[in-house]
């Protein structure tokens, strides 16, 4: 059969054309033209019959357990059968260390697990097998062609599938490389079609870009019910598994594991691991964060150095750099502290990041720490969002915060006005970022750079 001709369409506009090329001439665009696949030929589709809601079958829907219950908990509470998953992640962060080991349990609770490998060969995969144990059952197939893959799966049928990773699929019939925005879209949306129609739940392994996102169209995180993104650093042992998006949960779980000889081991208490200062350390502080549905305190560290720069810096790790440079300015305009000719530094402890407005407070405490050279309270932990007037605004889920800390034997909390507490812990309630500083900074100098 003669190969259909090639043709190429921009993801901006939706622009055709039958050759490539840089410059999108419909909308100017650079780089968006990504080659399509030839159109099947179109057969007589006949109505099909319709659906009461009421009728649906939700014994279908009972999700699977994927025997590592930090993965289970950021799916939403395990996988969703016929469901579509993207995990992506920073290369040797462990991604298939991860999916290794919950197709194991998987298929050690009897259910069909299935592995293809496109990256490694079978041989490869058997050496960390061996490693992580119990994995015997799962069924593996180093396959990269696209329709060899989906007509397999169409075949076998297993409950739970494994693709590491969609990048090296490819589609005999589209001319582009694998990899290449064209072939991964075709991947997924013909996988998509697979799982949706055959009930298999199936995760996609997908590589990320140098800023972080999932390589690939964004089309892809459009098509898939979920997508992970499996983060931290490859020389810490810490990795942190998050949702992005999740059509069948929250997406702000969070799981956090720890890379041993024996695969990630779940971390069920972060807060033991990350939330811990050294009594009277200047420019520590102990934030009580909410990640979804979980309290986790966390350490975070500042540095205050003085500077000659005409624009000091202002440099934040795990810290949102927008919401660190409002917290300098609140904290110079309305609590005294001025921060005008100092790099500012912050830190999350153990990697971890933020984008909870709850951290605001802590992260003020540790920077007027470090500049006022005064330590925070021993035993103290802070959470609160602080306002552009200085105020602070009340903390969703504040007793559960309050419960993470007494867990954790933490005396004292400083909080917003208003936070209420049913536990043994010592609330001081703070109306304004400078009662707040009060309650919550050993007494040092007021102003040691006042003439800053
Ligand atoms: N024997 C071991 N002991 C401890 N950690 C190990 C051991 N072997 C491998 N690792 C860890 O596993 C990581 C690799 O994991 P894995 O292959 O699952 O990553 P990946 O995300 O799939 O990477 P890629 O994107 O390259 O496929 C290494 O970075 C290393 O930290
Ligand atoms: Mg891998």
């Amino acid at each position: 059969m003669a190969k259909a001709a090639v043709n190429y369409a921009c993801t901006e506009c939706g622009y055709s054309a039958g050759r490539w090329f840089g410059k999108c001439p419909g909308c100017d665009a650079f780089g968006s033209l990504v080659e399509e696949a030839p159109a099947a030929a179109t057969a007589t589709a006949s109505a099909r019959p319709l659906l009461r809601l009421v009728d649906v079958n939700a014994e279908e829907a009972k999700r699977i357990s994927t025997g590592v219950p930090e993965l289970d908990r950021v799916l939403g509470g395990g996988l969703v059968p016929a469901s579509l998953v993207l995990v992506g992640g920073e290369p040797g962060v462990g991604k298939s260390t991860l999916l290794l080991s919950a197709l194991g349990a998987i298929s050690a609770a009897g259910r069909r697990a299935l592995l293809v490998t496109g990256e490694e060969s079978t041989a490869q995969v058997k050496l960390r097998a061996a490693r992580l144990g119990g994995t015997e059952a799962v069924e593996i197939l180093a396959e990269t062609e696209l329709e060899a893959v989906c007509a397999t799966l169409e075949r076998e049928r297993p409950d739970v599938c494994v693709i590491d990773s969609i990048q090296t699929l490819y589609s005999a019939d589209m001319s582009s490389a694998p990899g290449s925005v064209g072939q991964v879209r075709e991947a997924a949306g013909r996988l998509l079609r697979v799982a949706k129609e055959f009930g298999v739940a199936t995760i996609l392994v997908g590589h990320v870009t140098k800023d972080g996102a999932v390589a690939g169209p964004r089309v892809l995180e459009h098509l898939v019910d979920c997508v992970l993104q499996f983060e931290g650093d490859r020389y810490h042992a810490h990795r942190v598994l998050r949702a992005t998006k999740n059509r069948f949960g929250s997406t702000n779980e969070l799981g956090v594991f720890e890379m041993t000889g024996e695969g990630l081991v779940g971390v069920p208490d972060p807060s033991e691991l990350f939330g811990k200062t050294l009594p009277g350390e200047i420019g520590a502080a102990v934030a009580c964060v909410l990640e979804g549905t979980r309290p986790i305190l966390l350490e975070i560290q500042a540095l205050v150095a003085p500077t000659d720069l005409a624009m000091p810096r202002r440099v934040a790790t795990g810290v949102d750099p927008k919401r660190l440079a409002m917290i300098v300015a609140v904290l110079s305009r309305h609590a005294g502290v001025a921060l005008g000719s100092a790099d500012v530094f912050v830190n999350v402890a153990g990697g971890l990041r933020i984008d909870e407005p709850g951290a605001d407070l802590a992260i003020a405490l540790a920077i007027a720490s470090a500049a006022r050279n005064a330590a925070v309270r021993e035993g103290v932990a802070a959470f609160g969002e602080i306002g552009l007037t200085g105020r602070l605004r009340p903390a969703a889920q504040s007793e559960r915060r309050l419960e993470e800390c007494t867990k954790l034997g933490i005396a004292a909390a400083v909080a917003p006005a208003g936070t209420r507490s049913r536990s043994k812990i010592r609330v001081s309630e703070s109306g304004t970022l400078r009662e707040a500083l009060r309650a919550g900074l050993e007494a040092g100098e007021e102003n040691p750079r006042k003439s800053a």
